[in-house]
């Protein structure tokens, strides 16, 4: 387990897909993240067992101090050879937001990327009107890479991505 100052960063367990498997299908959340069908409880079990039979990816819980699970940090598309990966992170529990978490949980997860799993770079794609997430990665050193146009489709609106990086060097 990884403890941060707020929250702690555990393994996501099988009693877990249940929850999982209730904020996947979470339809005002998933307005800000790539997810559009509902999914069925088997896709949220493979999906907790995709975090030890992949390589490639890590799914942590977000614990708070109350060892309450509140979220997702995801650490994804592991590139070994690069030294590359994709984070990704909801709070699921809307009453857990705007405290501090998220940003801790994500400055956790980057010194355990960058120090313990020695990663050179972490990058994201972050939707271009989730303001919230945006002040979020540049409050954490996240430098904009550029915009692509259209990607996603929601409310029946089309929505520009924005890719986002961190290197180790610049710190945490
Ligand atoms: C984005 C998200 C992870 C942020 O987590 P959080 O715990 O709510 O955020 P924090 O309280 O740690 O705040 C971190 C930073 O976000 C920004 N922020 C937070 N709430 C904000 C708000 N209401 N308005 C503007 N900026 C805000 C601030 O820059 C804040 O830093 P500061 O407190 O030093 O000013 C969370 O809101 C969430 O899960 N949203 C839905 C899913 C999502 O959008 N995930 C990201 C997909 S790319």
């Amino acid at each position: 387990m990884l403890k941060g100052d707020k929250i702690y960063l555990r393994a996501v367990e099988l009693e877990d897909a249940r929850i999982i498997s209730a904020w996947l299908n979470d339809r005002e959340t998933n307005i800000n993240l790539d997810i559009i069908y509902p999914l069925s409880r088997r896709y949220a079990d493979s999906y907790v067992l995709s975090s030890d039979e992949e390589s490639n990816k890590k799914i942590f819980v977000i614990d708070n101090q109350d060892h309450k699970p509140i979220g997702l940090l995801i650490v994804d598309k592991i590139k070994w050879e690069y030294r590359n990966c994709e984070i990704g992170i909801v709070i699921y529990d809307k009453s857990q937001r705007g405290k501090g978490l998220g940003k801790d949980a994500m400055k956790t997860a980057l010194d355990f990327i960058f120090n313990e799993m020695n990663m050179n770079l972490v990058y994201l794609n972050v939707l271009s009107d989730n303001k919230i997430a945006i002040n979020m990665y540049r409050k954490l050193g996240f430098e904009f890479e550029g915009e692509l146009r259209d990607r996603v489709y929601k409310n029946g609106k089309y929505l520009n991505i924005i890719a986002m990086s961190k290197k180790r060097e610049e710190g945490i």
